[in-house]
């Protein structure tokens, strides 16, 4: 198959480029998009046929079930058969915006798209390119980030382009996106909100408006024992090629024990991740940054692009510093754990 690439840089003068790869949408096919967090894979929601071919594509296990993106708040009211006054709630306040909702699915909603489960994930993007797809494809869009399963999550269209290339109708190349991690998701489903994955909208940001809500258990426990209730998450995602070791503790002890780990290793087999504030004081391996802690922005942002580049090196092992503030930290450390199979050293 030929994957058509758009490159869209004006939405107003891209018009037709958005009604063409809509009508692939509606005709059952396979178009990638960008939104806030990251690329998406996105098929007709409501065509178990089409949401089959997502599965397909992306290898992904069919018990992995998928994100409906809608374009409006109502369009809700379809593919749902209740909405709580917490859902209400978080969808005004949030959204367009990087969080999913899990609520109880309406029958129209095909198993495929729920990896059969009752409930289905709902979220309205934050980006003209996706709400404007999203529209011109009928409303509803299924769409899993736009990487094969296992690799880290696309946040440029070239990402897309490595991992999709020939297995998919259209890539539509929106630039690079902005928040870098994927939305958060929040379960809606038990007598609390529930956070089944850490994101941009943090627990605090959730708790302003609707009062309590819970984390899911898996998600602090670094027992393996604990299953996730968002079945995505039980997979090693994000996993780089080289074997990524987290090492956490006082910044001063970090960078030693890094130094020190790397040399066991031929220079160019070894990477390190670090910061800006750090970079200065390693000297061996090939080292890179990924932002700067004083905007943790700048690594949610950096974190899956530069995995991807250690990906192309020659490097087998990395050492990664640890990130984990209340705020983004938390979500940067857990997809960077689930990257490292949960290898961490405290020093
Ligand atoms: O930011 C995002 O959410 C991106 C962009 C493209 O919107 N999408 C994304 O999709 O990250 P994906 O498929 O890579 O991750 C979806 C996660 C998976 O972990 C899946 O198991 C979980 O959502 N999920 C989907 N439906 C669910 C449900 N009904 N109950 C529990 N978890 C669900
Ligand atoms: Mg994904």
């Amino acid at each position: 198959m030929d994957t058509v690439i758009s490159k869209i840089t004006k939405i107003e003068q891209c018009e037709d480029v958005i009604q063409r790869a809509g009508q692939i949408v509606r005709q059952g096919g396979l178009v990638a998009f960008p939104t806030e967090t990251v690329y998406g894979l996105g098929a007709d929601a409501l065509n178990p046929e089409a949401a089959r071919k997502i599965y397909q594509a992306k290898g992904r296990p069919s018990d992995n079930p998928l994100i409906i993106h809608v374009a409006c708040k109502d369009s809700v009211n379809k593919i749902v058969s209740h909405i709580s006054k917490e859902a209400q709630m978080l969808m005004e306040q949030f959204w367009p915006g990087p969080m999913t909702l899990i609520m109880p699915k309406a029958d129209c909603v095909p198993e495929e798209t729920t990896g059969g489960l009752q409930t289905v994930a709902v979220r309205m993007p934050n980006h003209s390119i996706a709400l404007a797809l999203i529209e011109a494809s009928g409303g509803y869009v299924a769409a899993p980030s736009a990487n094969t399963s296992g690799r880290p999550s696309p946040t440029k269209a070239e990402h897309v382009k490595e991992d999709m290339e020939g297995k998919i109708d259209c890539i539509l190349d929106g630039g690079e996106v902005g928040i870098g991690i994927e939305s958060t998701i929040v379960d809606l489903s038990g007598e609390f909100p529930m956070i089944l994955r850490p994101g941009a909208i943090t627990k605090e940001m959730l708790e302003a408006v609707v009062g309590t809500v819970e984390v899911d258990r898996a998600m602090i426990s670094d027992s393996s024992d604990v299953k996730p209730k968002a079945p995505g998450m039980k997979y090693r995602h994000y996993a780089p090629k080289a074997e990524l070791i987290v090492v956490q503790g006082m910044s001063d002890n970090v960078v030693s024990e890094i130094n020190r780990l790397a040399r066991a290793s031929e220079p160019d087999k070894v990477g390190i991740l670090c910061t800006e504030e750090t970079i200065g004081r390693y000297d061996y391996g090939l080292v890179k940054s990924i932002g700067t802690r004083e905007d943790e922005k700048t690594i949610a942002h950096n974190l899956y692009s530069v995995l991807r580049e250690f990906d192309q090196s020659k490097v087998e092992k990395i050492y990664s510093e640890a990130f984990g503030t209340p705020e983004l930290g938390q979500a940067v450390m857990n997809r960077l754990l689930k990257a490292a199979g949960q290898r961490k050293i405290i020093v």
